[in-house]
C-alpha cells in the first residue's frame, strides 16, 4: 500500500458576519423614520405640559441652578393646545414610541446588528477620539472606518441611552406612586422631572448635530432611505 500524503485541512475563512445584508435593513430604516414624527410630537407636547408649571423644584423651593425658572417655552415649540390636550397627546404617543423602540432593539439584538452599531469602548474609544480631532482639523486624515466610525457609534449609542432614560423617567413621573422605586432611582418626583427634561435637551443637541453631519455625508442618507448596497 502506498502511503497517502497527509492532507492538511485548512479551515475555510470565516464568512463575514454581515455578508449579503444591507447596510441599513428595512426594520432599522422603518423604526428610524417612524421615530422622528413620534419624537417631535413628544417634545412639543412635553413643552406644552412644561408651560403649565415652567419651573423645576417645589413651589417655594425652586432649584437655584435652573436659569429659566418661570419662563414658559416659546409657543411655536409647543404642541397640543393646552395642558390637558398636550397630556393626551403625550401619553398616547408614548406607547408608540416605546413599541417602536422595543422593535428596533429586539431586531438589533436578535440579528447581531448591534455589533456594528453599538459603541464598545475597547474597540471604538481611540477611533472616536481621532475622528473628533479630525473634525477639529487637528488631524489631516480621518481614522479608518468599519461600517461606522467610533464617533458615530458614540453619538448613536448615546442617543439610544437618552431615549431609554427619557422613557424610564417619563414612566416615573406618570405613575410616581405605583412606580415609587423608579422615581426614587431619579432622586424622587422632582429629580425625575429634571432628568426627563435634561434628556430632551440632550436629544435635541444630538438631533441638531446629527442632521448637520448627515447633510455633510449625503450618501448615508441615501442608504437610510434605500437600504444601501448588500455587503
Ligand atoms: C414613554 C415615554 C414618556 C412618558 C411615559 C412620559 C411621561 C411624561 C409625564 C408623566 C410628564 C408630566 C406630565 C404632567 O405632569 O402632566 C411628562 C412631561 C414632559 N415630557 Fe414626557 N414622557 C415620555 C417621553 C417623552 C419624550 C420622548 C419627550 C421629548 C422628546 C418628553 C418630553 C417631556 C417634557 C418636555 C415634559 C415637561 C416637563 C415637566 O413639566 O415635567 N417626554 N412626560
Ligand atoms: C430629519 C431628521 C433626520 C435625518 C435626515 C436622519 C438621518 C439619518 C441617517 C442618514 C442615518 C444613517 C447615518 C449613517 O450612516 O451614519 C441615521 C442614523 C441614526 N439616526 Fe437619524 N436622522 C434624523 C433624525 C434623527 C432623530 C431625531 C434621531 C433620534 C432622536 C435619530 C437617531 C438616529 C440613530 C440612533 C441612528 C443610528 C441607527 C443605527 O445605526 O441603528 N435620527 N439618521
Amino acid at each position: 500500500m502506498s502511503a497517502q500524503p497527509a492532507r492538511i485541512q485548512r479551515p475555510l475563512p470565516p464568512k463575514p458576519r454581515f455578508a449579503g445584508r444591507r447596510a441599513q435593513p428595512l426594520i432599522i430604516r422603518l423604526s428610524h423614520w417612524i421615530n422622528i414624527p413620534l419624537i417631535v410630537i413628544m417634545a412639543g407636547s412635553g413643552l406644552q405640559i412644561l408651560a403649565a408649571y415652567p419651573s423645576f423644584g417645589q413651589r417655594g423651593a425652586l432649584y437655584k441652578w435652573y436659569p429659566f425658572q418661570g419662563d414658559a417655552p416659546p409657543s411655536w415649540l409647543r404642541f397640543g393646545g393646552w395642558l390637558a390636550g398636550a397630556r393626551h397627546w403625550h401619553f398616547a404617543i408614548a406607547w408608540f414610541l416605546v413599541l417602536n423602540g422595543v422593535i428596533y432593539l429586539a431586531y438589533a439584538i436578535a440579528t447581531g446588528e448591534w455589533r456594528r452599531r453599538v459603541f464598545l469602548p475597547r474597540r471604538d474609544a481611540t477611533n472616536a477620539f481621532r475622528m473628533f480631532t479630525y473634525y477639529l482639523r487637528l488631524r489631516k486624515t480621518p481614522p479608518p472606518e468599519d461600517f461606522y466610525n467610533g464617533l458615530q457609534r458614540l453619538a448613536y449609542t448615546s442617543a439610544i441611552l437618552f431615549a431609554i432614560v427619557i422613557v424610564l423617567s417619563g414612566l416615573a413621573i406618570y405613575k410616581p406612586i405605583q412606580l415609587y422605586w423608579l422615581a426614587a432611582l431619579f432622586g424622587g418626583y422632582d429629580g425625575a422631572r429634571v432628568v426627563h427634561f435634561a434628556c430632551l435637551v440632550l436629544l435635541t443637541l444630538f438631533a441638531l448635530n446629527h442632521i448637520v453631519l448627515v447633510a455633510l455625508h449625503p450618501r448615508t442618507l441615501v442608504a437610510m432611505v434605500t437600504g444601501g448596497k448588500r455587503g
